[in-house]
């Protein structure tokens, strides 16, 4: 029998096989929840779900595209009869890219649109009535710094997490009645696969190193974040911490945003 402030809980983390995610599952299973990893890179999840299970915790794998609803409804119908369901989902899964406003595309606004703000419509939609169901819930969204101060460049990646506090709060007053929490983690820079992937990293569009210092440098704590700041967080609202928390997004930045 596991311990633990998330003992006997289910949590979907999406997007949980690399960065954010992945220190998400780590605290969470850390604290006895039976988490699920959700991934569009299902090879990457399954390796993930296998290493935390040979560290003794509960762990399982998907391969799930969040832009999908059949997908999103195969893998729930599957948790629902192997782990009962979902009681914590973690939306994470997102991407991103660097433009000038003038040179976004239609594939770039989609494709942004979809993964980070569709996404979370579609999962967020399938857990609900079984949250309801059992008058208990607990919703995560990953936002961002940038989904509360625009950037250059990143307009339609800013206007996604945006979208994703506004999601967020509305969901807070709708289920606030059924005893489902809605908030949201804003995180700073987290130095994973968004900026460094060779094909698609942000940094491809930010002069490398350049460009990351120029975000690390104005951090009053000093340091960028990392996963496990951001699983620490998300905890907070999972476990007994965030019983009266919600609508809340909160900045973890090392200072970096203080609004
Ligand atoms: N890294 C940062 O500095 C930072 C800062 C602010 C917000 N965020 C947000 O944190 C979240 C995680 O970012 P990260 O830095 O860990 O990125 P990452 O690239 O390391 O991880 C993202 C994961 O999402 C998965 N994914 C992508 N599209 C998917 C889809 N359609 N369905 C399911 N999974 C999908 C990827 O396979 C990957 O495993 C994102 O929402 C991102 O916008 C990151």
């Amino acid at each position: 029998m596991s311990t633990g402030q998330l003992a006997g809980k289910v949590a979907l983390i999406t997007g949980g096989a690399s960065g954010i995610g992945a220190g998400v599952a780590a605290v969470f299973a850390s604290q006895g929840a039976h988490v699920v990893i959700g991934d569009l890179n299902g090879v990457a999840a399954e390796e993930y779900a296998a290493s935390l299970g040979k560290e003794g915790h509960l762990a399982s794998n998907y391969a799930l595209d969040v832009t999908s609803r059949a997908d999103i409804d195969k893998v729930m119908k599957s948790i629902e009869d192997s782990l009962g369901g979902v009681d914590i989902l973690v939306n994470n899964a997102g991407i991103s890219s660097v433009r000038d406003f003038v040179d976004i595309t239609d594939h770039d606004w989609d494709t942004m649109m979809n993964v980070n703000l569709k996404g979370v419509v579609l999962t967020t939609q399938r857990v609900i009535p079984l949250m309801k169901e059992r008058r208990w819930g607990r919703i995560i969204n990953i936002s961002s710094m940038a989904g509360k101060q625009g950037l250059p460049r990143l307009a339609h990646y800013c206007a996604t997490k945006f979208g994703v506090i506004g999601i967020t709060q509305s969901l807070a007053f709708e289920l606030a009645p059924f005893n489902i929490t809605s908030n949201a983690v804003c995180p700073g820079v987290v130095r994973t696969p968004l900026w460094d992937d060779d094909a698609n990293g942000i940094l491809n569009d930010l002069d490398g190193e350049n460009g990351w210092n120029s975000f690390v440098n104005g951090i009053p704590l000093g340091r960028p974040q990392s996963p496990q700041d951001m699983g620490n967080a998300c905890l907070f609202f999972a476990a007994r911490s965030g019983d009266n928390v919600t609508g809340e997004s909160i900045n973890v930045s090392g200072g970096q945003q203080v609004h």
